[in-house]
């Protein structure tokens, strides 16, 4: 609750700009009250602006009257003129024609995605309806990856009961949520994103293990050298970064083992970072943790965007998606 509580009260004084692609989803509205009431974001609504009304009018919300509602399909012609030329300035090459870009500005998940590129807003926050590839893809294909990183990841973070565990029962798990299968090169760049986002929205410093099932060499397996190489090239991207691997989950947690299969490791069995060796493991990993040690997961933070967009898991209550937005609108800083 501490971390969530830090993060919004920050989001509150960055006072960033999110779009909500889901306008009128009634889930979203309410957060969108919130968010306005509080001071946390400023909220664009994407939707029909009458629909948007009625839902307010529904829930008794008294601040939706001060965000701004953006119709995809009746967009400020001026505006949808920029879009569409920076839409096949981007996509040209990939097929994308002016007739292309209007067509997918009336989709509401593009528009927001295209909004963002176009800086208009500082970050896009959608999934309360919307499957996280749909979220994703615009996303991916328009607002595209930071500079120096190639591939964009998902990161939980995970609050364990038991205080033992990572910084005081605080752990970052990552890739829970995007690509499925990373290279060696990904990999790494996934545990650096992990470290940025450990640092700078949780606000701890990176202990990182890079998670296979082998210890330094206890097991031969193609996917073992993929997690061998990756903790390589990772150093080579920031020698600073306290990093270990390839090595298991338990010599990652637990210091007595540590000791035992990875003497001497910099990590001592005290990680905070766990990075997965795929999107399978990640994805399973923290639902098991989540449930079976009764763990809160907030997340999937996205990481390695060029400007902060975050999906929405489809059970997200109201207070979710008003903790995304927040998380959004503190990692504009690191865009
Ligand atoms: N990082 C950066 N760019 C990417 C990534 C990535 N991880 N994945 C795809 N791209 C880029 C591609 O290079 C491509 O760019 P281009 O069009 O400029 O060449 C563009 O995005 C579209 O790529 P496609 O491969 O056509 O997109 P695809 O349809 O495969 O969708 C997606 C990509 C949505 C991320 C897909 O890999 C996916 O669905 N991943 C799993 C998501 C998921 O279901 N997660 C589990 C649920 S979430 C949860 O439980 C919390």
């Amino acid at each position: 609750m501490e971390i969530i509580y830090s993060i919004r009260k920050k989001a509150a004084r960055l006072k960033r700009r999110v779009v909500l692609p889901e306008g009128a989803e009634e889930r979203t509205i309410q957060a969108a009250d919130f968010l306005i009431a509080e001071g946390i974001a400023d909220v664009v609504l994407l939707g029909v602006k009458g629909q948007i009304e009625n839902q307010a009018a529904r829930y008794g919300l008294k601040h939706i009257s001060r965000a701004r509602i953006v119709d995809p399909y009746r967009i400020d012609p001026k505006d949808e003129e920029r879009y569409v030329e920076m839409m096949v300035s981007l996509r040209g090459a990939k097929g994308v024609t002016p007739d292309i870009a209007s067509k997918q500005l009336q989709n509401p998940l593009y528009l927001g995605a295209v909004m963002v590129k176009a800086g208009d807003v500082d970050g896009e926050v959608a999934g309360a309806v919307n499957f996280t590839g749909d979220v994703l893809r615009p996303a991916l294909q328009y607002v595209k990856t930071a500079p120096g990183i190639s591939v964009v990841s998902g990161a939980f973070i995970m609050r364990i009961p038991d205080k033992s565990f990572g910084d005081n029962g605080t752990l970052l798990f990552a890739d829970c949520a995007v690509s499925p299968d990373p290279t060696a090169r990904q990999l790494a760049e996934i545990a650096i994103s992990t470290a940025r986002t450990a640092r700078s929205i949780v606000g701890i410093e990176p202990r990182v293990a890079m998670l296979s099932f082998s210890t330094r060499g206890s097991a031969q397996h193609p996917s073992v050298d993929k997690v061998v190489e990756a903790t390589r090239i990772a150093r080579s991207l920031d020698p600073n970064l306290v990093i270990d691997g390839e090595m298991q989950s338990d010599a990652a947690i637990v210091p007595d083992i540590a000791e035992r299969k990875a003497p001497g490791s910099k990590l001592g069995g005290r990680a905070n970072i766990l990075i997965f060796p795929s999107l399978e493991v990640g994805n399973i990993a923290y639902k098991l943790v989540q449930r079976l040690a009764h763990a809160e997961a907030i997340g999937p933070v996205l990481q390695g965007m060029a400007a902060p967009v975050n999906d929405l898991s489809r059970g997200c209550s109201v207070d979710d998606i008003i903790n995304v937005v927040a998380i959004t609108a503190c990692q504009t800083e690191l865009s």
